[in-house]
């Protein structure tokens, strides 16, 4: 059994040691040096078994009580070192928060998309609803319905892509069809989307391109309803109250009378897009009588073209990013 003067100066011994133990691995010795299996503590503890009672009880007590301080101390120090090394890690990786960011660019949207969102926007405004159509289409829906006859040219191999017996819309205006066939009058929609044509490209033609296309059908519509509703679209599209706007004859299979739209832009006549009032013949088509209605549609790519100043449709589909993020910003 140790002297209770040889223990007091080896407990104060080890306190001093955890006082200043250097490193966190340093303190992880002394720990086991104290309280592992063979160490001080435990063994000091075991060895008050073979005492008397009466010595059991004060020795166990002081014991315990040196287990306490040495605990404890080992806690302060522990948290001091611990502090130590984060301070320094903290200072290996100093961070300059005045240097410019990483660079991530921001996605943004096509210039088409941005067309076509904000015409969409007006024309839900004026109450029409979206209406979707597949790309591949039946000779029906996108010819024969719409008053095109077998001769027309536009159905001729070279002018269209056949797959199967169908093909890829040469227009949208296969979806007033769908509707027509679905619905019943008064019906106010547009549709969108791809079209494809077999023309060679240049800068005014591409095999795909997109068109937007709306209907109205309802009781006493008339060629006066569809120059105001035209007007309201275009003038907000291009944001121009005074804008100056023509219709010019025209024809179109499915519509009578047909008309070409043009618009007065930076003092030049530019032609826009093709309307007219529904034939009657597309109606009874699709089933229907004695009803009235107009349509108009237009290339996405010509509408985003005037209302940019472009001159080359090519450009919408060169993925320049710079071209791109331009005339989306532009908006
Ligand atoms: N479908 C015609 C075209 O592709 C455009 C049009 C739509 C004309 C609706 C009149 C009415 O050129």
């Amino acid at each position: 059994m140790l002297q209770q003067d040889d223990l007091i100066s080896l407990v104060s011994n080890f306190l001093q040691q955890i006082a200043s133990a250097p490193s966190l691995q340093d303190l992880e010795k002394l720990k086991a040096e104290l309280f592992g299996k063979k160490g001080f503590i435990s063994v000091a503890l075991a060895g008050l078994s073979k005492l008397p009672m009466e010595e059991k009880k004060s020795l166990g007590a002081v014991y315990n009580d040196y287990k306490n301080q040495l605990f404890q101390a080992m806690a302060c120090r522990k948290d001091v070192l611990e502090e130590q090394s984060w301070q320094e890690k903290l200072a290996q990786q100093s961070i300059d928060v005045t240097l410019p960011a990483p660079y991530a660019p921001w996605g943004q949207m096509h210039p088409l998309t941005v067309v076509l969102k904000r015409a969409v926007e007006i024309l839900v405004g004026m109450g029409f609803c979206v209406h979707t159509g597949p790309d591949v289409e039946t000779p029906f829906h996108n010819f024969d319905a719409l008053n095109v006859p077998l001769t027309h040219p536009a159905r001729a191999p070279g002018d269209t892509f056949y797959i199967k017996g169908n093909l890829l819309r040469t227009h949208t205006s296969s979806v007033q069809i769908r509707v027509l066939q679905e619905k019943e009058p008064p019906l106010r929609v547009i549709s969108f989307g791809s079209t494809y044509r077999r023309d060679e490209c240049d800068a005014t033609h591409t095999p795909m391109f997109h068109q937007m296309e709306m209907m109205v059908v309802e009781g006493g519509a008339t060629m006066a309803h569809l120059k105001g509703c035209l007007f309201e679209f275009l003038s907000l599209f291009f944001q121009r109250p005074d804008l100056e706007m023509r219709l010019r004859p025209s024809f179109f299979p499915f519509t009578e009378p047909s008309a070409e739209v043009d618009v007065k832009l930076n003092g030049k006549w530019l032609e826009l897009l093709g309307c007219g009032m529904i034939h009657p013949r597309v109606f009874t088509q699709c089933g229907k009588e004695n009803l009235s209605g107009y349509a108009f549609g237009m290339g996405l790519e010509r509408l985003a073209m005037l209302k940019y100043e472009l001159s080359d449709i090519r450009d919408f589909y060169n993925n320049d990013q710079r071209w791109l993020g331009y005339f989306s910003e532009k908006n």
